[in-house]
């Protein structure tokens, strides 16, 4: 392993797309502190300006800006975006259950904006392209623990898309030279997950309990989840950007830890409601939920010297001790609502 200093990425004008999202406001947050030039580029499809209201609004640090736009857009506001970039962190995506409603939109966004993303790194000169891509691309895993060289067998359309994503980043990498990494996350959680439909089952569990409702479990609830705390990706990140052991991987950024859905809604219901007024609730199985995961994160930790949180409770109920700005500003709205 190279000791990578990500100290280096200061002063370099850099991309986030999906930025105003979940795990891409980390990776805003990291990189501004760290002194990068950062472009926040979003759609506000499902991410929030709020996400990053903190960084627009610091006079010390007018190093972040807001782009709103869509990566499948090629027009000359994105040319003009792409002016002088060193590095994208390609975040943006259409989810999971975004792509169950609306497939051909799913499509255009995870593998055209992976394609147009690629396209403009291209003419602009982009010295690295890092690429969030995800464990559906592996579909239901039939070999444990998984490692990256596990057979492609996507089982949702957003496993299928992001796949396609991955692909295309792989072939600019082979036909061209560009210097790419693909980042499989597995089950993020953190602050500002959204805990609507769309959002993390951390987030949703939070927000119903906080709300007084009893957890809902899809199915059986013995699906396992290797739950992966954000600030480890943001980090996974900032190292695949600079290593030279990065150029042309594909690594599982997941935490290796297994839980289940039902051990997570016991759990957060010993923290949350210690009073037991509330319960366990199942609800009708969702269509192409993956049952096993036992992910295999060896190639990270030797390769880029990624250390995962393991100890997920302990984690979780520190952060949990922020209930507010866990669940955002908007969500916590919502929440009241
Ligand atoms: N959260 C997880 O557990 C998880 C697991 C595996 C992979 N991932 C991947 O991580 C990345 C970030 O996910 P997240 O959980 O932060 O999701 P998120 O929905 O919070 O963030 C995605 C962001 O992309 C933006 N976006 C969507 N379509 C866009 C478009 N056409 N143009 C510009 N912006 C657009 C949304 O507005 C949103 O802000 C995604 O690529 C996702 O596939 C996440």
């Amino acid at each position: 392993m190279t000791d990578v200093d990500t100290a280096q990425l200061a002063g370099r004008k850099v991309i986030v797309t999906g930025g105003a999202g979940f795990i891409g406001s980390h990776l805003c947050e990291a990189l501004v502190d760290i002194g990068a030039e950062v472009i926040c580029m979003d759609d506000l499809s499902a991410g929030k300006r709020d996400n990053v209201a903190h960084l627009e609004n610091r006079s010390n640090r007018p190093n972040f800006r807001f782009a709103e736009l869509d990566v499948c857009d090629s027009g000359p506001a994105m040319d003009a975006v792409f002016e002088g970039v060193d590095t994208v962190f390609h975040n943006a995506a259409s989810k999971k259950n975004i792509c169950l409603i609306n497939p051909h939109r799913d499509l255009d966004v995870n593998a055209g904006g992976a394609l147009n993303l690629l396209q403009m790194s291209m003419k602009h000169g982009v010295r690295k392209f890092v690429q969030a891509s995800t464990g559906s691309v592996y579909g239901e895993p039939q070999i444990f623990p998984t490692t990256e060289t596990h057979p492609f067998e996507p089982v949702s359309y957003y496993g299928v898309s992001k796949l396609a994503g991955e692909r295309y980043v792989d072939v600019f990498h082979k036909l061209y030279g560009l210097d790419t990494t693909i980042l499989r996350y597995f089950h993020v959680y953190g602050p500002r997950q959204e805990s609507n439909e769309f959002g993390g089952v951390v987030s949703i569990f939070l927000r119903r309990i906080t709300q007084g409702q009893n957890p809902i479990v899809f199915g059986h609830g013995e699906q396992v989840r290797s739950f992966t705390w954000v600030k480890d990706l943001v980090e996974a990140n900032l190292r695949a950007a600079l290593s030279p052991r990065a150029t042309g991987q594909a690594f599982n950024a997941a935490s290796g830890i297994r839980v289940t859905i039902n051990e997570l809604a016991k759990g957060m219901l010993e923290i949350l409601d210690p009073q037991q007024k509330l319960a366990v609730e199942h609800g009708e199985p969702l269509i192409g939920d993956i049952m096993e995961f036992d992910v295999s994160n060896t190639k990270i930790r030797e390769e880029l010297g990624i250390e995962f949180e393991g100890d997920f409770w302990g984690t979780l109920k520190t952060a949990l001790a922020d209930i507010d700005s866990f669940l955002g500003k908007t969500d916590k709205a919502e929440a009241a609502a």
